[in-house]
């Protein structure tokens, strides 16, 4: 019967797949103009079990000395990690420290699974470290199982030992050299289009110290599927190196669970995800009552300051001044989702250049990092205080900003996954006010960036490992950059396929 099964099964994916051709139907439909609502779930990407998925790690305190991890079951209130340095040999475990984990139930549009987090305290800087997470079984392992796993796992349900390293301790001004992956809205058709670059992406630098994606990480913050495709996407990349994030306007969604029934969907108010703080493990360090939305790490040398973009621009700034004034790193990289300078048609955000871009010049951050657009585009240093004297001068049209070779942040959009958008069109005679030096559209991209004591390296490349752009940041003893484009001068030059 089985076989009888199995076999109609292929006859009818022949089937569709022949018809399919015959027609010439060979454009892909983009998930973002499908409902998932009536899609078939894929048991492997959204059923949870008692054996924890969904590992990721992530810096609720100092990366020097600590890490976070959450994961997710189905049941099982009892969860637990394990620590210890990483060795050769596999007695290791037996130096194993416990920490207890921190378990609450979330409510999906799949039913409803717990989720955990734990933060390993007291570690070594600059150390590989071994880790595990579990969490008490609720259905108990039948007489043949049990006898097929260690004893002492039997009442709980483990991962696999997971190495993960701590960052390296950084005292002042002094760098020590971190690497990261940088990565815009991977958004939709996650399993389908962005295993493979978030994949490329970590075969390119695998050594890497963190890795960072400026919103929209799914169309849906609240649908689980999608955050199973993300996770099917990254698999064990993201329980191994750290990820930071920040929300886009995909991760505020409406809540149907909570608002119960009755209640018209479009009457729901867009709130951050709930599982935005049950998911991620980030520093408690931002504007009092953001829920690591807003917050600031230092690593090695390097402060990333993460804003959301999607809330009203005032409210962090107060904060944000704070964080950019006093701050003790060489460098400073920061990230929202919407774009200071738009690279897409009709997607300008002129408040927020109004409310924080000041303070980006006047605190000399380094580079700005942003989602949203579905495209591609790179500024030189802008000058802000430059720009905004030749728009007097010269009275030419608001959008007008002069790139430096030297002073002010370099602003960047970038689009991981497959939802694309048209670039913004400027007017032949004021061509110069564009601040994108390299631009590109239909272009799947990640970042890899590399940041040494005295430079910052800048790389794009495409889904299929091509570089794309790249620029260097020399910074002198004064603080001072000097900005030099080494953007490719390839056929691939300001793709426009
Ligand atoms: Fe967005």
């Amino acid at each position: 019967m089985q076989n009888f099964l199995n076999i109609c099964c292929i006859l009818s994916l022949v089937c569709f797949s022949s018809s399919t051709f015959a027609q010439g139907q060979n454009k892909t439909t983009f998930g973002h103009k499908r409902s998932y609502e009536g899609m078939v779930v894929e048991p492997t990407l959204s059923v949870a079990t008692d054996v924890p998925d969904r590992i990721l790690a992530s810096w609720k305190g100092d990366p020097s000395t600590s890490f976070s991890v959450t994961w997710r079951t189905k049941s099982g209130a009892d969860a637990v990690a394990e620590v210890a340095i990483a060795d050769s040999g596999p007695k290791f475990v037996l130096n194993a420290k416990l920490f207890k984990g921190e378990t609450s139930p979330l409510k999906t549009n799949l039913g409803t699974v717990h989720m955990h987090a734990v933060t390993f305290k007291g570690l070594q800087p600059g150390t590989l470290y071994a880790y595990r997470v579990g969490s008490r079984r609720t259905t108990e392992l039948s007489k043949e199982d049990r006898s097929s796993v260690e004893t002492a796992t039997t009442d709980y349900a483990w991962s696999e030992w997971i190495h993960f390293r701590t960052a390296q301790k950084s005292q002042g001004k002094v760098v020590k050299p971190v690497r990261f992956v940088y990565v815009g809205d991977a958004q939709n058709d996650i399993k389908s289009h962005w295993s493979r670059l978030i994949r490329e992406s970590f075969r390119d630098a695998p050594r890497m110290t963190f890795m960072l994606h400026a919103g929209d990480l799914v169309n849906r913050g609240n649908n689980d599927h999608e955050w199973g495709e993300w996770f099917h996407a990254g698999s064990w990349i993201f329980s191994t190196i750290p990820q930071l994030a920040i929300p886009g306007n995909h991760e505020y969604d409406r809540d149907r669970i909570s608002a119960g029934a009755g209640v018209e969907y479009r009457d729901i108010p867009k709130t951050l995800s709930r599982r935005w703080s049950q998911r991620f493990e980030f520093p408690e360090n931002g504007p009092k009552g953001s829920t690591e939305n807003v917050y600031y790490v230092d690593v090695q040398g390097v402060r990333i300051i993460g804003l959301d973009s999607n809330l009203e621009p005032n409210t962090q700034t107060e904060w944000l001044e704070k964080v950019l004034k006093d701050n003790p790193n060489r460098w400073t990289i920061l990230t929202h989702h919407h774009p200071i300078y738009s690279s897409s048609k009709r997607r300008d955000n002129p408040e927020l250049r109004d409310t924080w871009q000041l303070l980006y010049q006047k605190y000399n951050v380094d580079l700005v990092l942003q989602g949203h657009d579905h495209s591609y585009g790179r500024s030189g240093p802008i000058d802000l205080q430059l720009s905004r004297k030749l728009v007097t001068e010269e009275n030419v049209a608001t959008g007008l900003r002069v790139a430096d070779q030297s002073g002010g942040p370099v602003y960047v959009v970038s689009v991981s996954g497959p939802k694309m958008y048209d670039l913004k069109q400027y007017p032949e005679e004021t061509l110069k006010s564009n601040p994108h030096r390299r631009r590109a559209k239909n272009t799947q991209l990640y970042q890899v960036i590399t940041i040494e004591q005295d430079r910052l390296i800048y790389q794009a490349k495409t889904a299929t490992g091509e570089l794309y752009d790249q620029f260097t940041i020399n910074k002198d003893k004064s603080g001072k950059n000097l900005f030099h484009d080494q953007a490719p001068s390839s056929k691939v030059t300001q793709k426009d396929n």
